[in-house]
C-alpha cells in the first residue's frame, strides 16, 4: 500500500510551542515518593532527588510539568508542604486515601524542576479551598519580598521566589469524583474571581481554567461554554483531558483514537470561540491539553488498604500498540499546534508513566518513552502543514481512519525538517513518498522506527530492553523527494536537511 506527502516551506500552520512536550507529576502512587524522591536510594543526591531519574527526565528536554495534582490539589494544603521537613504533618489525603507525608511540596519541587530543567505548571485547590489560599500561594511562590507570605518563603530558604508563570485554577471540577466538585456556574464564577485575585498578586501570570475532565462527560461543551462566559477575560487558556485504552482489544480501533482526540480538540476550539463571537470579544482562548496518555487500569484502584503511603497505583505496562497511539497523539497535537499551545503526557514517572524505578531498585524506560522523546527533541520548530493521501480503513467507532498518520516540523534554525509518522496497517509495509518540492535537494539524516514482531511486546523490570527504536529506517532521498516503507505497525521519524 502507498501514500504520499507533500511537505512545502509555506504551508506554515504555527510555530510549535514547547509546551506541548509537557507532564505531569502529582501526589499519587509512586510519581513523587519512589518516583523522583527516594533518599537512601543509590543514586540519590543530597536533597533525596533519584539521579537515575533526574537523567532519564533530563533526556525528553521536559519544557514543564504541572504539580502537584490533579485531583490530589483538591484536598491540598499547600502551607502543609513548606517549611522545615521535620515539622511537617502527616495528612489523610482523601483523593487517592493515601497518607500524605509531605516531605515534598512546593520548595523541592521547584528545586527538582530547575534541577531537570523545566518550568512549573502549578495548580491551585478550588475544590476545599478558593481565592485565599490561592492568592497566598503566588504571593509565596512569586512576590520578592516584604510581605508576609514572601517572607515566609524567604525565612524556609528561598530567597529567590520561584517566578511560576502558569497557573491552573483547580482540576477536573466537573467530575462527581472531585473533593469540592462543582456545577459550571460555581466554577465559572469562582475560576473569575480566582484569576482575578492571583492576577492582581502578579500581573504576568497566565491562567488555565478546567475544561471538561473527559469528551465523554454528560455536561461537555455546554460546561465549557458556560464557565468561559463566566471568566473569558481572565483567564488565558481552556483545559482538556484524555485517556484512551484498548481494554475491549480491538487494536484498529484502538490505534484511530487519535481521530477522537482530534475532533475534542476542534470542538473546544469551536466552544471557545462561540464565547468569543457571543462577547465580541478579540481575545482568543488558547488550548492546554494538560493530561492526556493510555491509561489502561483507569477506575480499578484506590489502594485497596486505605491510608498507606505512596502505594503503587496505576503501573500500567506499556505495549508496543500504546507507544503507536501515544505517537499519534503528538502528532494530533502537532496537528493542532495554532491552537494547542500546551499538554502534559500523564503523567511522568511510575503512575501511567513513560518512567518505571523499583523502590530502591532500577529505573526502567517503557515503550511509550520514546515516542515522546523523539517528538520534544525534534519537533522543534513550524508545523508545516502537510498534504496527505492515505489508504483508509473503517474502526468500530471512526470511519476513514488514514493507515498513515503524518506530520512535518520545520526547524529553520538548523534547516531540518522532520517527518513523525505512524503505520496503522497491522499485516502491511506502507510506503511513504514525500515531495519536498520547495526545499530542494534533500538528504535522510536519520529514519528511526519502533516496530516488533509482537504489537504486545513491553519493557518490563526484567526485560527492559525489548522494545527499543533502531536507526535502521530505509528512508532514502532523490532530489526533492524522500522515499520509504515504514513497517506494519510503526512509529518513524525522519530527519531530513
Ligand atoms: O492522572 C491521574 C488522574 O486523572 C488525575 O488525578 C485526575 O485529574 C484525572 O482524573
Amino acid at each position: 500500500i502507498r501514500s504520499t506527502m507533500i511537505v512545502d516551506k509555506d504551508f506554515k500552520l504555527a510555530e510549535v510551542d514547547p509546551r506541548v512536550y509537557g507532564s505531569f507529576i502529582e501526589h499519587l502512587g509512586r510519581a513523587v515518593y519512589g518516583g523522583i524522591y527516594e533518599p537512601g536510594h543509590p543514586t540519590a543526591d543530597e536533597q533525596g532527588f533519584r539521579g537515575d531519574a533526574l537523567q532519564a527526565i533530563r533526556a525528553l528536554n521536559v519544557p514543564i510539568i504541572r504539580y502537584p495534582g490533579g485531583n490530589f490539589v483538591s484536598g491540598y494544603n499547600w502551607e502543609d508542604g513548606v517549611g522545615p521537613k521535620a515539622e511537617r504533618k502527616r495528612s489523610l489525603e482523601i483523593a487517592w486515601w493515601t497518607t500524605e507525608t509531605n516531605q515534598v511540596g512546593t520548595n523541592e519541587f521547584a528545586d527538582w524542576a530547575r534541577l531537570v530543567g523545566s518550568e512549573v505548571m502549578m495548580a491551585v485547590n478550588l475544590g476545599t479551598r478558593g481565592i485565599d489560599a490561592a492568592r497566598n500561594l503566588v504571593e509565596y511562590c512569586n512576590h520578592p519580598s516584604g510581605s508576609y507570605y514572601s517572607d515566609m518563603r524567604i525565612a524556609h530558604g528561598y530567597k529567590t521566589p520561584h517566578g511560576f508563570k502558569t497557573w491552573c485554577l483547580g482540576n477536573e471540577m466537573d467530575g462527581p469524583w472531585q473533593i469540592g466538585a462543582k456545577t459550571a456556574v460555581e466554577y465559572g464564577r469562582l475560576a473569575n474571581e480566582t484569576a482575578k485575585a492571583m492576577r492582581w498578586v502578579d500581573p504576568t501570570i497566565e491562567l488555565v481554567a478546567c475544561g471538561s475532565s473527559g469528551r465523554g462527560m454528560s455536561t461537555f461543551a455546554e460546561w465549557e461554554a458556560t464557565v468561559l462566559d463566566l471568566s473569558y477575560d481572565n483567564v488565558d487558556y481552556l483545559s482538556l483531558h484524555a485517556y484512551y485504552n484498548n481494554n475491549d482489544g480491538d487494536t484498529p480501533n484502538f490505534l484511530a483514537q487519535s481521530l477522537d482526540l482530534d475532533q475534542f480538540i476542534d470542538s473546544v476550539a469551536a466552544t471557545c470561540d462561540y464565547i468569543k463571537a457571543k462577547k465580541k470579544s478579540k481575545k482568543k482562548i488558547f488550548l492546554s491539553l494538560d493530561e492526556w496518555n493510555v491509561w489502561k487500569s483507569q477506575g480499578t484502584s484506590r489502594a485497596e488498604q486505605h491510608w498507606q503511603i505512596a502505594p503503587p497505583e496505576f503501573e500500567d505496562v506499556y505495549t508496543l500498540e500504546d507507544a503507536l497511539v501515544v505517537g499519534c497523539c503528538l502528532i494530533s497535537l502537532l496537528k493542532h499546534a495554532d491552537r494547542v499551545k500546551m499538554a502534559c503526557i500523564a503523567q511522568l514517572i511510575n503512575v501511567i508513566a513513560p518512567i518505571m524505578t523499583e523502590n530502591g531498585g532500577p529505573l526502567w524506560l517503557q515503550t511509550t518513552y520514546y515516542p515522546y522523546m523523539h517528538a520534544s527533541v525534534y519537533g522543534r520548530g513550524t508545523v508545516l502543514h502537510p498534504l496527505i493521501t492515505s489508504p483508509k480503513y473503517d474502526s468500530k467507532s471512526f470511519t476513514d481512519v488514514p493507515y498513515l498518520e503524518a506530520v512535518s516540523v520545520y526547524n529553520e534554525e538548523l534547516s531540518e525538517v522532520t517527518v513523525f509518522a505512524v503505520n496503522r496497517h497491522l499485516t502491511e509495509g506502507l510506503e511513504l513518498s514525500v515531495d519536498l518540492r520547495s526545499f530542494g535537494a534533500t538528504t535522510v539524516l536519520q529514519h528511526t522506527v519502533l516496530e516488533h514482531e509482537d504489537i504486545y511486546a513491553a519493557n518490563t523490570r526484567q526485560n527492559p530492553g525489548t522494545v527499543l527504536p533502531h536507526d535502521r529506517g530505509n528512508a532514502s532521498a532523490e532530489g526533492g523527494r524522500v522515499s520509504a516503507l515504514l513497517p506494519k505497525a510503526s512509529w518513524n521519524v525522519i530527519r531530513l536537511r
